[in-house]
C-alpha cells in the first residue's frame, strides 16, 4: 500500500501519532531462545515504562511440555538473565498474569482449535479485543505450515478492520532469491503486506535510527553527502564470538546470508538513500528500495575480484586459545561455510557514482564493533598537504553502532607548539555520556510498532526480494566455483589477509573500528 502525494509532505510523519493497540501476542516456539532472550524481556521492560497497552496477554505456543506455570518460570528465568532492567517482584506478578502456554505441534489442526479456544478464554480476562499479533520464531521450513494452518483454523482477519491480525515473521526470510519468494507467497496466502512485518532487529537499534535524524535534522552533512566530496564508505559489523552452539543453522547460512543479506544491506540502504518526503512507512522503505535497485550486481568471475570469504581458525580469544570453525561442534571437518565476508559494493546512481562501499563482517573478530563509517575525500596536495610520503589523514565521520554508541568526527587540528604540525583529533559524541539512561533493546521498539501497526522499521517484501536478487548473485558465483577450502584468519583478528589486498589494491585501508 503507497502512500500518495495527497498529503502535504511536510507534515506526514511528524503529525503521526501510532499508539499501541490492546492485544494477544502468540509467540511460536515461545519455549525458544529467542522468546526468552529477547521478545519476555523486551515486553517486561515495556510494561515497567508503561508502554504496553493496559489489555495485553502474552501466549507461547510450541510442542514443548509446558504448562502456564512452566512457560512463567522459563519467562522468569529469561527475565533474571536477560532483561536490561532488574525483575522487580511487584511488577513480575503484574506482569506474568499475562504469561500462558499452549502445547501443541505447529502442523496439526488440533493445536490451532486449542489456541483458539485459550485465546477466547484468556482474551476478556486481559482486556483484549480480540486483537492478535502472531510472531513465528520457527525455522523457516515451518512458516508456511503455521500460516496455512492459522487461515485453515479461521484465526486470520484479512481485512483492514477490527480486531486485527498480524503477523511477525524472524529471520532468516529464505536462503535464497527463490525460497524467500516462496516464503513470502504463503505468508501472503493469508496475510496482507500490510498485516505482515518481517524483522530485522538492527532497524530497531537506536543507532540505526539515528541514521536518518543525523543526516536529515542537520544541515550540515547532506550536502556532503555524495560521491564529490565522499571518498568511500566502509560498514563493519565485527563479532567478537564464534559459531558458539549454532552451527546447525549457521552451517547453512554462512556470514553472507546471515549479516549481509539482512543487516548491513539495511545499513547500507539508510546511509546511501535518498531523502524521503515524509517518515511513513512506504515512502521511507521505497527510498530504501531504490538504494537495492541500484546496487551493481556482482555475479560470475567478478566475485573475486570483489567479494573476500574466510573461516576463522585457532587462535585467542580473550586470554584463552579457541578453536577454528572447522573445530567448532556440529560443524563439519571440511566446510567451507564462511564466517567472514568483505565486498566492495557501488550504489550506481548520481549521487554515489563511483564511490565504494566496503562492507565487512565476521565471527570471531577482535572485539564486538558495528559502525558505518564515511571517509571524506582527501585535500589537494599543497598548503598542509605537501609531503607525499606523510599524507594528511582524511576526515572521516563514524557512527559507532553498537557497542560505545556515538558518533565521531575525525578532523585535522595544529598540534599546539611553534611549528605547524597537523595532527588528527576526534570530536567524539557518546550516547551513554549524553543521555546517561540505557537506550531500550531493539526488540522493545519492533514489538510496540507492531502493536501500533507501524511497519517503517519491517522490511518490505519487495526490500527482502531486492537484497537477496543481489545476494543470491554472489551465492551463485561461488556455487559455479566450488571450493575445498576458504582462507583463513586467526580467532581474535580483523580478517584475512585477502580483505586487506582487497582494499589496498584500491590504495584505501580497513580502519580499526
Ligand atoms: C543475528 C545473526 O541476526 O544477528 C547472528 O543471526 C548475529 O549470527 C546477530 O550474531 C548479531 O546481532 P547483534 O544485535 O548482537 O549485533
Amino acid at each position: 500500500m503507497l502512500e500518495t502525494a495527497s498529503h502535504n509532505p511536510l507534515t506526514v510523519g511528524l503529525a503521526r501519532t501510532l499508539l499501541p493497540e490492546p492485544c494477544s501476542i502468540v509467540i511460536f516456539g515461545g519455549a525458544g531462545d529467542l522468546s526468552r532472550r529477547k521478545l519476555v524481556p523486551a515486553l517486561y521492560n515495556l510494561m515497567l515504562d508503561g508502554l504496553l497497552p493496559a489489555g495485553v496477554a502474552i501466549l507461547g505456543f510450541a510442542r514443548t511440555d509446558l504448562d502456564d506455570a512452566r512457560f512463567r518460570q522459563l519467562a522468569r528465568e529469561g527475565v533474571e538473565k536477560h532483561s536490561r532492567r532488574p525483575l522487580d517482584e511487584a511488577a513480575w506478578a503484574a506482569f506474568e498474569r499475562r504469561l500462558f502456554f499452549v502445547r501443541g505441534p505447529f502442523d496439526e489442526a488440533a493445536s490451532y482449535e486449542a489456541l483458539a479456544k485459550r485465546l477466547a478464554a484468556v482474551e476478556p480476562e486481559c482486556g483484549v479485543p480480540g486483537n492478535r499479533i502472531f510472531y513465528l520464531s520457527v525455522p523457516p521450513s515451518s512458516m508456511g505450515t503455521c500460516v496455512e494452518r492459522l487461515r485453515a483454523a479461521g484465526m486470520v482477519r484479512a481485512d483492514a478492520a477490527r480486531p486485527f491480525s498480524r503477523i511477525i515473521v524472524e529471520k532468516p526470510i529464505g536462503h535464497d532469491l527463490e525460497s524467500a519468494r516462496a516464503l513470502n507467497d504463503a505468508l501472503a496466502t493469508a496475510f496482507r503486506e500490510d498485516q505482515t512485518f518481517r524483522i530485522d532487529h538492527y532497524l530497531g537499534k537506536e543507532t540505526v535510527q539515528n541514521l536518518l535524524v543525523m543526516r536529515f535534522a542537520n544541515s550540515i552533512f547532506e550536502p556532503l553527502w555524495n560521491h564529490k566530496y565522499v571518498d568511500h564508505v566502509q560498514i563493519t559489523v565485527a563479532e567478537e564470538e564464534g559459531v558458539g552452539t549454532r552451527a546447525g543453522y549457521y552451517e547453512e547460512a554462512g556470514a553472507l546470508r546471515d549479516m549481509v543479506q539482512n543487516h548491513i544491506l539495511q545499513l547500507l540502504c539508510l546511509t546511501a538513500m535518498e531523502p524521503p518526503w515524509a517518515l511513513t512507512a512506504d515512502v521511507v522503505r521505497d527510498h530504501k528500495l531504490e538504494v537495492l535497485s541500484c546496487l551493481r550486481p556482482i555475479s560470475g568471475s567478478g566475485a573475486a575480484q570483489s567479494v573476500v570469504r574466510a573461516q576463522y581458525g585457532p587462535g585467542v580469544h580473550r586470554g584463552a586459545e579457541v578453536p577454528g570453525y572447522r573445530r567448532e561442534p556440529n560443524v563439519r571437518p571440511d566446510s567451507v561455510t564462511e564466517t567472514y565476508v568483505a565486498i566492495e559494493a557501488y550504489v550506481d546512481n548520481w549521487r554515489w557514482a563511483g564511490v565504494p562501499f566496503y562492507l565487512r563482517t565476521g565471527k570471531r573478530m577482535p572485539r564486538r564493533a558495528s559502525e558505518i563509517a564515511v571517509q571524506f575525500k582527501d585535500v589537494p596536495p599543497i598548503l598542509f598537504n605537501v609531503d607525499a610520503s606523510s599524507p594528511l589523514d582524511a576526515n572521516v565521520l563514524a557512527l559507532r553502532i553498537q557497542p560505545d554508541e556515538g558518533i565521531s568526527l575525525r578532523i585535522a587540528t595544529k598540534l599546539p607548539g611553534p611549528k605547524v604540525r597537523v595532527f588528527p583529533v576526534k570530536m567524539d559524541f557518546r550516547y551513554g555520556a549524553t543521555f546517561g539512561d540505557q537506550s531500550p533493546e531493539a526488540y522493545e521498539r519492533l514489538l510496540l510498532d507492531v502493536m501500533a501497526g507501524d511497519a517503517t522499521l519491517f522490511m518490505r517484501r519487495d526490500a527482502v526480494e531486492a537484497s537477496w536478487t543481489w545476494v543470491t548473485n554472489i551465492l551463485e558465483a561461488w556455487r559455479e566455483a566450488p571450493v575445498r577450502w576458504l582462507p583463513e584468519y586467526a580467532a581474535g583478528t580483523w580478517g584475512p589477509v585477502e580483505a586487506e589486498k582487497l582494499i589496498e589494491s584500491r590504495l584505501r585501508k580497513w580502519r580499526t573500528p
